[in-house]
């Protein structure tokens, strides 16, 4: 399956390379979810050439980095988190030449590229898992129990929905965390290793400039993989360690791909990165996968999960701070992924409160993740008819993502986090192709439709009917990164916090101080120096400051 360039590319040269003060340490990276994101040659999925021909629009932004979610080989039972074969790009998604093209392309315009790759699982018509000898020893197969061994080998459940093993013809079962077509891998195995190490290094010949590394937290499994005892596993995913996540054992691994990806950079003069999404159940068990010797980033879930109230807010924050800051790593934000309802919609349904929390979100020190969309403000679609879902977590009944932490389904959300607003906590709403330009579906998203349908209200969300109007959330983005990029220290440097009225926020960083009124109505207080930005008006009146409700400002200071 794998496809050969018709050029074979060598790797791009990025800016800024060498070890030395990392360019991840305040990055901000774009998501760019490829199936929604731009549709070059009109079968309503977005692609590669798509993702192309938009990077100048990213560039304009001003993010430092694209992640691009898998575009791999694929029969597509998860949105390409399902790999047939990780050397190939999926024909849906283009060509491998389509990927150096894009490559090439980010490089140029100065911007850095980050894939993903799935090592916890393959799908289930991945080489490997097809072939019946190669599959026993590279994936976990177990004996059922019971008299004829018709029950599963353990209690532990998908956390799509529904046991976590399937039975084979053979009458024996094999392990899946996830789908039933999402196999999990044995890392008990020395080529399994091999094996992923070998397709870092493929792509890392082709220009990448670090990995967003899947279920980071999943690999390895506790031996003898006991029973958890008690049902409502979902509650515990991200609460606790479990036998399947967040095993110490997995970060053997993160230190080996910690040491592929220094020699490769040493080796090539560049600075490449692994980003893990792992679900830990704290603060402090997170920052064991960004110790000097794993990997650089992890995604900071707990941020993405705080209620819209500031003694939460602060107190993530400083949990962030303080974990990150024991093992030297940078804290890294985020609102929204393609795994979670959109945070307009999350956050109560409230634009002026998404345009708040990213101002907060880009004024704290560390490096940023953005989500396609939510620079439009795009809020959750919520009234996708069911023919038209494709998440497999719909069909099984299960969570919204693996990975969800707890507080990201209904029953245990806090009061106006998480799913809340959702249409019913599955990640279809999250995923709608993206408005470009135009009055009516599909806003330019390409030539011909879109795999899931546009709400017909958003022509004045779309990038086109934003660009160049001062009130619109694209313009308050594309400020703030601006100024993010032209205060020197913003980024990475120090954070204190300020004295501030109940249900405010305030803080100095270098260049500014920053205010944040979580409240649903204005607060007064002394005016700490002129607004440089503000995601709702703010008004200075003899040395007062009126804040807006739910609004956030930056000061000069
Ligand atoms: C991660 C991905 C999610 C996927 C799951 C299984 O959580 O973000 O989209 O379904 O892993 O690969």
């Amino acid at each position: 399956m794998t496809q050969e360039l018709t050029s074979p590319s060598p790797a791009p040269q990025a800016p800024g390379t060498g070890r030395g003060p990392g360019w991840w340490r305040d990055a901000v990276i774009y998501q760019v979810y490829v199936r929604s994101f731009a549709d070059s040659d009109g079968d309503g999925i977005g692609d590669l050439r798509g993702a192309r021909e938009r990077l100048p629009y990213l560039k304009d932004l001003g993010v430092d980095a694209v992640w691009l979610t898998p575009f791999y080989a694929s029969p597509q039972a998860d949105g390409g988190y399902d790999v047939a074969d990780y050397r190939a790009v999926d024909p849906l998604f283009g060509t491998l030449q389509d990927a150096d093209d894009l490559i090439r392309t980010a490089h140029d315009l100065g911007l850095r590229v980050i894939v993903d790759i799935v090592p916890n699982h393959t799908s289930d018509r991945h080489p490997w898992f097809q072939d019946p000898e190669l599959s026993r020893q590279r994936y976990l197969f177990r004996p059922g129990k019971g008299e004829s061994g018709e029950l599963p080998p353990n209690d532990w459940e998908s956390v799509f929905g529904g046991p976590a093993w399937t039975r084979t013809d053979r009458g024996d079962w094999y392990l899946h965390l996830f789908a039933p077509e999402q196999p999990d891998l044995n890392w008990d195995n020395p080529e399994v290793h091999t094996e992923f190490e070998a397709i870092m290094r493929f792509w890392l010949d082709l220009g990448v400039d670090g990995f967003r590394v899947d279920v980071a937290h999943g690999m390895i499994k506790a031996p003898g993989l006991p029973d958890i005892g008690h049902g409502a596993q979902a509650q515990l995913i991200g609460a606790q360690v479990l036998p399947f996540f967040d095993q110490d054992g997995v970060h053997a691994i993160h230190r080996a791909w910690r040491r592929l990806l220094d020699g490769y950079g040493d080796a090539h003069g560049r600075q490449v990165i692994g980003v893990a999404e792992a679900w830990a159940p704290t603060a402090e068990r997170l920052a064991l996968y960004v110790r000097p010797d794993e990997l650089h980033q992890a995604f900071n879930f707990q941020f993405l999960n705080a209620p819209w109230q500031s003694d939460a807010l602060r107190s993530v924050i400083d949990a962030s701070l303080a974990a990150t800051a024991s093992v030297g790593a940078p804290t890294t934000w985020v609102l929204s992924n393609h795994d979670v309802v959109r945070h307009t919609t999350r956050l109560g349904g409230s634009l002026a409160r998404a345009r708040a929390a990213i101002l907060l979100m880009l004024a704290l020190p560390g490096s940023a993740y953005l989500y396609q969309g939510e620079e439009l403000g795009l809020p959750e679609v919520t009234d996708l008819p069911d023919e038209v879902r494709q998440d497999p977590a719909f069909f099984r009944g299960g969570r919204a993502t693996g990975a969800a932490g707890p507080g990201t389904d209904t029953e245990s959300a806090p009061d106006g986090v998480a799913a809340a607003g959702g249409q019913d906590g599955f990640r279809d709403g999250c995923r709608v192709p993206l408005p470009w330009s135009g009055e009516l579906p599909p806003y330019g998203f390409g030539p011909g439709g879109s795999w899931l349908p546009q709400p017909a209200d958003w022509g004045g969300l779309t990038v086109a009917a934003q660009t160049g109007d001062a009130a619109s959330t694209l313009e308050l983005y594309r400020a703030a990164l601006d100024l993010r990029r032209r205060l020197p220290g913003l980024g990475d440097g120090p954070m204190t916090w300020a004295p501030a009225p109940d249900g405010v926020l305030a803080f100095t960083r270098p260049g500014l101080l920053c205010t944040v009124n979580t409240l649903g109505h204005d607060v007064e207080l002394p005016a700490p120096g002129t607004p440089l930005l503000s995601s709702a008006p703010v008004t200075v009146d003899d040395a007062t400051g009126r804040l807006p409700g739910d609004s956030c400002t930056w000061w000069a200071i």
